[in-house]
């Protein structure tokens, strides 16, 4: 690795985290980010209790020979897994309240299932996450023609977009906090999106139980870019079954509803007196089977929230989730004006998951922080392009604790 931590070898058993079983028994390289020789105890997994670790094993190689990783850091507390492949999450381990930990986040053990079958699990998607209308746009008297991959619409970036791009990756250590930088260039007119785009997103842990998520990217010619992590959310466990009972919070007085293909119709529309009313803590499924028209085209939640005004730091509190029984809880905190509150209405129990389970429809909850759906065809949206000599930035943070 290409970091400056201290490190030392360990041989530890892959298995005892759930990775992949090509990866077990590998030899690894731990880097430690407490004082050296300072004595903390190790848990089951044989992390250390208190300390900041990462260590990279071999997750998986493509059909075309390109070898994937897996970085797994921890602050001792909550355990985070990240496959090259994607930059996607694959495991969240969080301790519910009584300290029990358990992966809170859907996902696969293998390569081949992640490239074959994943509807986006947590990986960072890009370089338009959500719907683009028809998969067109015009941009300085331009139009540009995307690959058409959900109905008639271009969705999370094309048939190839981001998820499913092996991304170069650094592990970091950002004074308090550990986790890896991944790093993509997309080409100019790769899936039919106009200049070469250069991405960073750097996932850090810190002491806090806070994955940080930092989005960046620059481009040689005006383009349109809306980058998003699809991590898909069951605090009570991975592969438990519903989140009907999850309680969630979120700080949208709007959102914006979408025609019979999930294209927002233009409209910014107030939650009030409606089930997509959740800025007071409701659970999730108390209205998801009302007979309100854009539930039964979304299949229940499959709507971008227009949240409140950013505090003086840029932030605002997008959403608060936790699940009663286990007291599992995460908020999140986002620079962007919108989150997609997805349901996993699509899930449909045809493939088994990370922990041999099949997910079934409103098996988990995604919250994806973004820019509006189509706003390349909406004016009236906040705007996603970038131009030459711009940064593109975007910052959201998932804190998980317990209630
Ligand atoms: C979209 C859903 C889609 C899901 C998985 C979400 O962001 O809004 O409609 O099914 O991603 O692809």
């Amino acid at each position: 690795m290409s970091d400056n931590l201290p490190r030392r070898q360990v041989l530890r058993t892959a298995g005892t985290i759930g990775l992949g079983a090509a990866a077990a028994g590998v030899l690894h390289e731990t880097a430690t980010a407490s004082p050296a020789g300072a004595a903390s105890p190790a848990d089951a997994a044989g992390w250390d209790h208190g300390r900041f670790e990462i260590r990279k094993e071999i997750f998986g190689r493509t059909p075309a020979g390109e070898q994937v990783d897996v970085y797994t850091f921890t602050n001792g507390r909550v355990t985070i897994s990240m496959l090259t492949w994607g930059a996607t999450l694959q495991r969240i381990e969080t301790p519910d309240r009584r300290g029990k930990k358990e992966n809170i986040s859907l996902g696969f053990d293998n390569l081949e299932d992640y490239a074959n079958l994943s509807p986006y699990f947590g990986a960072t998607v890009g370089r338009y996450g959500n719907r683009i209308a028809n998969g067109r746009f015009t941009l300085d008297g331009k139009t540009y023609q995307l690959p058409i991959n959900n109905g008639a619409n271009s969705l999370h970036g094309g048939t190839i977009g981001f998820d499913k791009k092996v991304w170069k990756a650094k592990a970091v250590r950002t004074g308090s906090a550990i986790g890896v930088a991944f790093s993509y260039v997309s080409p100019d007119g790769e899936m039919g999106y106009p200049g070469k785009l250069t991405s960073t997103v750097t996932y850090t842990l810190d002491k806090a139980n806070r994955l940080r998520v930092e989005y960046h990217a620059v481009t040689d010619k005006a383009t349109v870019v809306n980058l998003t992590n699809h991590v898909y959310f069951n605090l009570g466990g991975e592969g438990t079954g519903s989140i009907d009972d999850h309680i969630l919070q979120l700080n949208a007085p709007a959102y914006t509803p979408v025609d019979a293909t999930l294209i927002p119709t233009g409209q910014i529309a107030p939650v009030g007196g409606t089930p997509f009313d959740f800025r007071r803590p409701t659970a999730i499924g108390a209205r998801i089977r009302d007979d309100h028209p854009q539930l039964v085209i979304g299949r229940g939640y499959d709507h971008n929230f227009v949240l409140d005004r950013a505090g003086s730091d840029g932030f605002r509190l997008a959403a608060r989730a936790w699940e009663p029984d286990s007291g599992r809880s995460v908020t999140v905190h986002t620079t962007e004006p919108g989150v997609q509150f997805y349901t996993g209405n699509f899930l449909d129990g045809s493939f088994q998951g990370i922990g041999g389970k099949s997910y079934r429809q409103g098996d988990a909850f995604c919250l994806e922080t973004q820019h509006f759906p189509d706003s390349p065809n909406h004016p009236n949206f906040p705007s996603t392009v970038l131009r030459p000599g711009q940064t593109y930035r975007s910052t959201t943070t998932f804190t998980f604790g317990t209630i």
